[in-house]
């Protein structure tokens, strides 16, 4: 039996442990189960119900994705110097009016929002389920950052722009992610430079034609479609360049940040970068094995695994371990992967061919020096589907690098609990992190000495709600503020008189 389980530290039945609680005023966010209800996320459109599915379908067969041209060169300099000429207009635009146009983009994205669920579930490859949350969370963001610049506003923090704000989004994410950097910058005051990921421009571009008929003028606002290694350069490096808003890999936040600290004349300019993990999860002998498993094959496979937030490494108490193990195989096997406009598939394909032969070489590699414990299968045909699958590890210290996709590493465990969270913050990354345990002093003592940005208690360790469960990390996850929380805008704004206080 696991040795620190002492029968007083036990809180309550598992029932009491399972119901909402709030927030705890830590200094840590820690998230317990279904916290996060109150933003429209909570609200659940279901797919069993023809008339909430319909107009889904219908969407989806109308819905076009057309090859978008890239931005040239001489594109991205016109864009820049316009973007320039239009900033001082809407950073003297007053917080309220500016607060309202975000308010108007949320309703319209509101009412559209089937036609932006067919376009994700098209150009991105997301199931419904997911394209439902992520158009929800991009309306979220809007209605979240046009109250937090009034919020500032009254609070006497002069919310005045940097200047043109470059914003580079990943394809996981393409609206919300998207919408969330841009209109930040925007409340904030500045004009923006949209880059969106390769992969998915079309959204993006649905995205900013919206925003443009809520009002936000055109020099304030363009979509630079291209390459990283072109457009996206070419924005960080023009002498118009404000500061930089990433979300991505780690290794392109540092070669940004490099490029903006060596940039003439510049000073320094503010990185918001949103990068990576290698997040863990970890169970100890008195966790509920039904919520584990629930919660592991949602952080680890819903999308594919295709969240910086997903669950990378399960660390189960060796006491439970073949047990969690046993039942991991079990609802790994059920899990159906196919096509994603499948209102029935769990699992979907990869965004791309890249992704597909890269994640597809890791599993190989992994199959030939680690114990495959769970493994599902492809049962319906279709390009870029990649079973979901499971390894065993004999120790943390094996888990070299973030794989982008469904496979999770599983170690046991046993001794200190607080040498597996030491463990976990020597790997360097700090976004998300699950503990399983009906001890509730036991989640607070490892909460508390994880250097991790979110830590969710027996629950999944993904979807953080906007303005209740702020998302960010630490280490080589990002630089904060996080996304969704009340100092984010900050960030986009000069310092002022009265000070921000951060
Ligand atoms: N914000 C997302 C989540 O919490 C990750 O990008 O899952």
């Amino acid at each position: 039996a696991d040795p620190l389980v002492a029968p007083e530290e036990l809180l309550g039945s598992p029932l009491t442990l399972i119901q909402s609680q709030p927030s705890l005023p830590l200094p840590f966010d820690l998230f317990r189960n279904n916290t996060g209800r109150g933003r429209d996320n909570s609200r659940g459109l279901d797919l069993a119900v023809p008339e909430h599915r319909q107009p889904l379908l219908d969407a989806l067969a109308t819905c076009q994705v057309p090859i978008l041209a890239e931005a040239t060169d001489a594109d991205v300099d016109e864009a820049m110097t316009r973007l320039k000429a239009g900033f001082p207009a809407w950073n003297a635009t007053p917080v309220a009016q500016r607060a309202a146009v975000l308010r108007r983009a949320a309703d319209a994205l509101q009412a559209a929002l089937p036609a932006y669920c067919a376009l994700l579930v098209k150009e991105a490859h997301k199931s419904f389920g997911d394209a439902i949350s992520e158009v929800r969370e991009a309306i979220d963001f809007m209605r979240y950052y046009a109250d937090e610049a009034e919020r500032l506003s009254d609070d006497g923090v002069a919310l005045n722009g940097r200047g043109v704000f470059v914003c580079i989004s990943p394809w996981n994410f393409p609206l919300a992610i998207f919408a969330g950097q841009v209109v930040a910058a925007l409340a904030a005051g500045n004009s923006v430079a949209a880059k969106p990921a390769e992969q998915t421009p079309v959204v993006a571009r649905e995205c900013v034609a919206l925003l443009h008929a809520a009002g936000v003028p055109a020099d304030a606002l363009a979509l630079l479609h291209g390459q990283g290694e072109t457009v996206g350069a070419r924005l960080v490096a023009s002498p118009h360049t404000a500061g930089v808003c990433f979300t991505g890999s780690t290794q392109v936040a540092q070669i940004i940040n490099r490029q903006l600290a060596s940039k003439p004349g510049a000073g320094t300019l503010p990185l918001i970068a949103e990068t990576g993990g290698l997040n863990a999860m970890i169970v100890d002998s008195t966790a509920l094995p039904e919520q584990v498993i629930d919660a592991v094959v949602q952080s680890a496979f819903r999308s594919a695994g295709q969240r910086c937030s997903a669950l990378r490494l399960l660390a189960v108490h060796e006491a439970v371990a073949d047990g969690v193990i046993e039942m991991l195989r079990g609802a790994v096997r059920e899990l159906r992967v196919g096509d994603s406009a499948n209102l029935a598939t769990d699992v979907g394909p990869l965004i791309d061919d890249e992704a597909f032969q890269s994640i597809s070489g890791e599993v190989q590699r992994l199959k030939s020096g680690a114990r495959v414990i769970a493994e599902a299968s492809v049962a319906d045909g279709g390009p870029r589907l990649l079973a979901p699958i499971a390894v065993e590890l004999s120790g943390i210290q094996d888990l070299k690098k973030e794989i982008f996709g469904p496979v999770l590493h599983v170690v046991r465990w046993s001794g200190d609990v607080e040498n597996v969270v030491r463990q976990i913050n020597a790997l360097g990354y700090g976004l998300t992190l699950g503990i399983q345990t009906r001890i509730d002093s036991r989640a607070l003592r490892l909460a508390s000495e994880a250097r991790i940005g979110n830590v969710y208690v027996n629950r999944n360790i993904i979807g953080a709600v906007v303005g209740v469960q702020p998302f960010g990390g630490e280490g080589m996850s990002g630089t904060g503020p996080k996304a969704g929380g009340p100092h984010y805008l900050l960030r986009f704004a000069a310092p002022a008189t009265p000070t921000p206080v951060v």
